[in-house]
Formats: C-alpha cells, sequence, structure tokens
C-alpha cells in the first residue's frame, strides 16, 4: 500500500511539475493543483492511520480517472498554447511590423511637425504683411474718398470747360467765317491795289513850277510876247519848255495852272493873257500907282487833250518886274488823265 501511494504523489508530482512549466500560471491548474494535493494528504493520513480501507480502490480509480481528465485537459491545454504561441508569434510580428511603421511615421511626424512651425512662421509672417496690406487699404479706401470727390468736382470744371469751349468753338467759327470773308477781300483788295500800282506806275507825272528871271524889269515891248520862264524849280515829266514858255499835254487829263506878275515901276502896267491852244483864257491886268507895287495873278482847273498847249503872254506895253525874291511865277500840274 505504501508503493502505490509514493507511486502516486510522484505521478502528481511529474504532473504539477509539468502543468506548471507548460502553461505556468493559468489559474484552472493552479485549482486543479490544489485539489491534487489535498487529495494526496488525504492519502498520506490514511496510510499513516495503517488502516487503508477497501474504499482505496474506489478512490484510486477516481484520482485515475482525474489523471486522465486532466490529461485530457492538459492537452487541450497544450492546443491552445501552440495556438496561443502561433498567435504570440503573428502579434510579435504586427507588433515588429507596426514599430517599423511607428518609426516611418515618426519621422513623418517629425517632418510634418517640422513644416507646421514653418508653416507657423510663414503663417505669422503672412499674418503681418496681411495687417500691414489691411493698414494700406484702409488708407488707400480714404485716399480713394477723397480723390472721388475731386474727381466729381473735376468732373464738374470738365463739364464747364466743355460748355465754355462748345461756345468758343462757335465764335471762333463764326470768327473764321469772317475771316475767311476778309480774306477774300483782303485779296480782292490786294488784287485792286496791284492794278492800282500798275495804273500809277503807267499814269503820267506831269508838276511844274517856274520863275522868270533873276535880271529884274522885262518889258515893256510894243507887242505882246509869250513869257519865258528861264528859272526850273521843278518840271517833272519835261512837258514846259523854258525855250518856247509853252507847256505841253503829254496826256489827257484834268491840270491845274496858276501865274502871278509882279511889278513895281510907278505907273508902269502888267497885263497877262493865258491861252489854251490859241484861245485866251484870262486877261489878267493891273497898274502901278502912287510908287506903289502890283501883283496879277490868277488860276484855272483845265481839261486838256494830249498835246494840248498852254502859255502866258506879255500884252504889248506891259511890263513885270523878277529877281532873286521869285515873284513872277507859272506853275501847272495833272490833277488826274481820263
Ligand atoms: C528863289 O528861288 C531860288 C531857287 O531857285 C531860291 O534858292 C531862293 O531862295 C528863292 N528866293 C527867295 C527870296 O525866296
Ligand atoms: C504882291 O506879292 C508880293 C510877293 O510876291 C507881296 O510882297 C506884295 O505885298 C503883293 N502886293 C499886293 C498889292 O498884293
Amino acid at each position: 500500500m505504501r508503493s502505490a501511494a509514493a507511486f502516486l504523489a510522484l505521478l502528481l508530482c511529474v504532473y504539477w511539475t509539468r502543468a506548471q512549466g507548460e502553461s505556468g500560471g493559468v489559474r484552472e491548474n493552479d485549482i486543479t493543483q490544489t485539489e491534487v494535493q489535498s487529495e494526496i494528504l488525504g492519502v498520506k493520513a490514511t496510510s499513516d492511520q495503517t488502516n487503508i480501507t477497501p474504499d482505496i480502490w474506489a478512490e484510486l480509480k477516481e484520482l485515475r480517472d482525474m489523471v486522465i481528465q486532466h490529461s485530457l485537459e492538459l492537452r487541450e491545454m497544450e492546443q491552445e498554447n501552440t495556438d496561443l504561441k502561433s498567435r504570440l508569434n503573428t502579434a510579435e510580428k504586427m507588433v515588429e511590423e507596426l514599430k517599423r511603421e511607428n518609426t516611418v511615421l515618426e519621422a513623418r511626424m517629425s517632418s510634418n511637425e517640422f513644416q507646421v512651425e514653418e508653416l507657423k512662421r510663414e503663417n505669422a509672417v503672412l499674418e503681418a504683411r496681411l495687417n500691414t496690406a489691411e493698414n494700406v487699404v484702409e488708407e488707400l479706401k480714404r485716399e480713394n474718398t477723397v480723390l472721388e470727390a475731386r474727381m466729381s468736382s473735376n468732373e464738374l470744371q470738365v463739364e464747364e470747360l466743355k460748355r465754355e469751349n462748345a461756345a468758343i468753338q462757335a465764335r471762333l467759327t463764326a470768327s473764321e467765317n469772317k475771316n475767311a470773308v476778309l480774306e477774300a477781300r483782303m485779296s480782292s483788295n490786294e488784287n485792286e491795289v496791284e492794278e492800282l500800282k500798275g495804273e500809277n506806275a503807267e499814269r503820267p507825272k506831269v508838276a511844274f513850277s517856274v520863275g522868270l528871271t533873276d535880271a529884274g524889269e522885262v518889258g515893256p515891248f510894243n507887242t505882246e510876247i509869250t513869257l519865258k520862264f528861264s528859272k526850273i524849280f521843278t518840271n517833272i515829266g519835261q512837258a514846259y519848255s523854258p525855250t518856247t514858255g509853252v507847256f505841253i499835254a503829254p496826256v489827257r487829263g484834268a491840270y491845274y495852272f496858276r501865274f502871278n506878275g509882279f511889278e513895281t515901276r510907278d505907273t508902269n502896267s502888267v497885263g497877262i493873257r493865258l491861252y489854251h491852244n490859241g484861245e485866251q483864257m484870262t486877261y489878267s491886268f493891273d497898274k502901278v500907282v502912287n510908287n506903289g507895287y502890283v501883283n496879277v495873278s490868277n488860276g484855272f482847273v483845265l481839261q486838256l487833250e494830249k498835246g494840248d498847249m498852254i502859255y502866258l503872254v506879255l500884252c504889248a506895253g506891259c511890263s513885270v518886274h523878277d529877281s532873286t525874291y521869285n515873284r513872277t511865277t507859272f506853275s501847272g500840274f495833272l490833277l488826274f488823265a481820263m
């Protein structure tokens, strides 16, 4: 009996050790171990009393069934262990894999954090610039308002100036029209002036003034004589001849003539006839009395044909006097040609 109990104890010991080694710390096994130990103590107590009952076989049988049962459970647990190991391996691989991924993600995270810092800094700069820009925008808005006001004012002025311009334009147009008319008239006038210049250039210039003599007394003579004035003051056109004493009209026209005869000798008579061709135009006469002196003079506008003759005749028995004082003179000029 003692050997059987010892064997049983050994068997339980082996079983317990294996169970402890392979599934270390499983609660279910701990319970089983406690129960088995209790059985062993029970067997020991019984064998110590050396009073083994026939029930022992039944108990052994029960114990054997328990062992079988525990073996089955043990196999089951071993299977479970294998499964758990496999799952553990898989899990460990996954952990490794996740660690690697973690490392990568950490690196990326670092990089992202760096980028975030960078972006924060950029953000700060951009915010500062944005503030500045907003200030500038406000300033520009204010300036815009001022400029709009000035613009409005300018537009009014522009409208005003446009109106003034239109008025000035109208006046300018009128003025230009007047100018055109005046220019036309001016042009016409210039033509007329040119024509007149031409006519003037063509118009004969005739004017003379002559004195009789510096010799003093002329006459009296028995017959009348043509007075030949020898002192030429002017003789434009040479129409008066001092040689013959006759003026010959170079063109048809209106002429003016005048003469003066002077005498100082007491009782002498001054009688002067003015002739147009053979026709006498005047007989002007005077006589010196009381030791005085006389002037005989007259003047005519005469219409002459070209070649007409004008001359002065001193009547028979008459006399005149001339000296450096130029008191007996004859003058004439063309008023206008016809
Ligand atoms: C008379 O006419 C001459 C020019 O021919 C002039 O020099 C002179 O002064 C005149 N004599 C007088 C007294 O005016
Ligand atoms: C005549 O004319 C001379 C100048 O030529 C003048 O001195 C004199 O007084 C005049 N005599 C008369 C009566 O008009």
